[in-house]
Parts: structure tokens; C-alpha cells; sequence
């Protein structure tokens, strides 16, 4: 396996992506809410980058049955069901709708990486299962979504645990660019450190909307086996048969 990493979405050429498998974090919060509103019992999940694409999309979905969720600034975007806290994405509030999702950073990385062959969503929260799920790719682009175009270190740390637990799988199969060779060491050097993700810039902006619970909420690992995968503009769960 060959493996290289994206720090942000901006770094993206989709026309590279084709043949790869890629995998998409963003880990506070837009791919952690992914995995939870799944393991709620959500049966899919559209990203849209634009408000306006989100509504349109809903209402022609039929929105008895479809969600508006989403944030601008972490807040819930005005009119919209839910915002993008994962702790929203319960089965009271999703079991068995569609989510039409609108985000600032993430969704824009889940359309990036569309070109690719296969797209699947990771988090700390899913982190094995996506790791088994993506072993046996020759070519893997990792794709953090970063933070308003920079470098987010939440997903950086979450990106460098995957590549250590394919690392762990393949052993010398894998191969790493410079990146990926960067991100390892500082998974290494750090594991999942709650700490750590409260002083990234998203733990920050989280906190000063009062919302930093949610940071620890997206810093468990492996609480979830589900792989999401996006096909068709549309994510469900691998498992589920619908990608
Ligand atoms: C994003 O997708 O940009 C993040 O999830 C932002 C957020 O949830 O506050």
C-alpha cells in the first residue's frame, strides 16, 4: 500500500484521487457527527457544501423524511433541524432519516475526495474499523479536512493513528510520504490526548461557543465499528449494503 496525506481540504486534486481509495477526517466534527448520526440509526447522509444546495436538496429529498443539519462558525446554521454537534444525532432525533448536511470545513473535504474510487469517513470514534476496512487498498489518500484552509492538528493526530494502525497490519507494505511519515511520529508522540485536541484551533472555537464537551465526545476511540461510505453523493454505512 502507498499512502499519502492531504493536511487540508485545499491541497485535494481530485483527478489525483482516481484509484485510490481516500479517507476523509474531520474530526471536531463534521465526520465524527457522520459516524454518530449512522450508529443513531440515520439511513444516509448528503453532504452539500452551500446552505442554499442543502435546502434545495432537502426539500426535493421530501422533507418529511430528510434533515437539515449543519454549522457555520459551530452554530447551527438558521432554519436548519440540527447543528453539528455529534451529541444531536440521537435516534429520537434521526432514526431512519435522511440528513442533508452543510458544513464548513468537512462536507467541503467529502466532495474533494469524491473522484476517488472509494470514499470512507473516519474519526477517532471508527478509527479500527476504517483502518480494516481500507487495508487492503493499493493507493490510500487521507484526507484531512484542516481548519478554514489550515492545518488542524485534531485531524492531523487522527490521521497519523490510522496510518499506525495500518502501519501495525502491513508492516513494511506500507509505504508513507513525507506526511504521512510526519503524522506517524506525532501519533506516536502523543496518542489520542483529549488535552491536545482542546487547544487546536476547533477546540478553541468550540469551547468559546460553549461547546467544548463535544471535543471529548469525538475524542473516544473505537466506540463505533461502523464504516460510512460515501457513493453517489450519499453516505451509509458499509454494512448497510447501500454503499
Ligand atoms: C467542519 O466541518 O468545519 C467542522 O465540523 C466545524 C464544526 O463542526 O464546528
Amino acid at each position: 500500500m502507498k499512502a499519502s496525506v492531504f493536511f487540508t481540504v485545499n491541497e485535494v486534486d481530485g483527478a489525483v484521487l482516481q484509484g485510490h481509495t481516500a479517507i476523509v477526517i474531520d474530526v471536531l466534527r463534521a465526520t465524527s457527527t457522520i459516524v454518530a448520526a449512522l450508529a443513531a440509526g440515520a439511513h444516509a447522509i448528503f453532504p452539500v457544501v452551500s446552505t442554499e444546495e442543502a435546502i434545495k436538496l432537502a426539500n426535493s429529498l421530501g422533507r418529511a423524511d430528510t434533515l437539515l443539519a449543519g454549522e457555520r462558525k459551530g452554530l447551527k446554521i438558521e432554519g436548519f433541524d440540527l447543528g453539528n454537534s455529534p451529541r444531536e444525532f440521537t435516534p429520537e432525533a434521526v432514526l431512519g432519516k435522511q440528513v442533508v448536511m452543510s458544513t464548513t470545513n468537512g462536507t467541503r473535504a467529502l466532495l474533494a475526495a469524491a473522484p476517488a474510487d472509494r470514499v470512507l469517513v473516519a474519526s477517532f470514534l471508527n478509527l479500527s474499523a476504517v483502518a480494516e476496512a481500507s487495508a487492503g487498498a493499493e493507493r490510500l489518500a487521507v484526507v484531512c479536512a484542516g481548519q478554514e484552509g489550515r492545518f488542524a492538528i485534531d485531524d492531523a493526530l487522527c490521521a497519523g493513528m490510522l496510518l499506525g494502525r495500518l502501519e501495525e497490519r502491513l508492516g513494511s507494505e506500507l509505504e508513507v510520504d513525507e506526511a504521512g511519515r510526519v503524522l506517524l511520529t506525532l501519533a506516536g508522540a502523543y496518542g489520542v490526548d483529549p488535552e491536545l485536541l482542546h487547544e487546536s484551533a476547533s477546540g478553541h472555537a468550540l469551547a468559546a461557543i460553549g461547546l467544548a464537551e463535544d471535543v471529548d465526545w469525538c475524542a473516544r476511540v473505537d466506540v463505533e465499528t461502523l464504516v460510512p461510505e460515501l457513493r453517489d453523493r450519499m453516505i451509509r454505512r458499509v454494512d448497510d449494503g447501500g454503499a
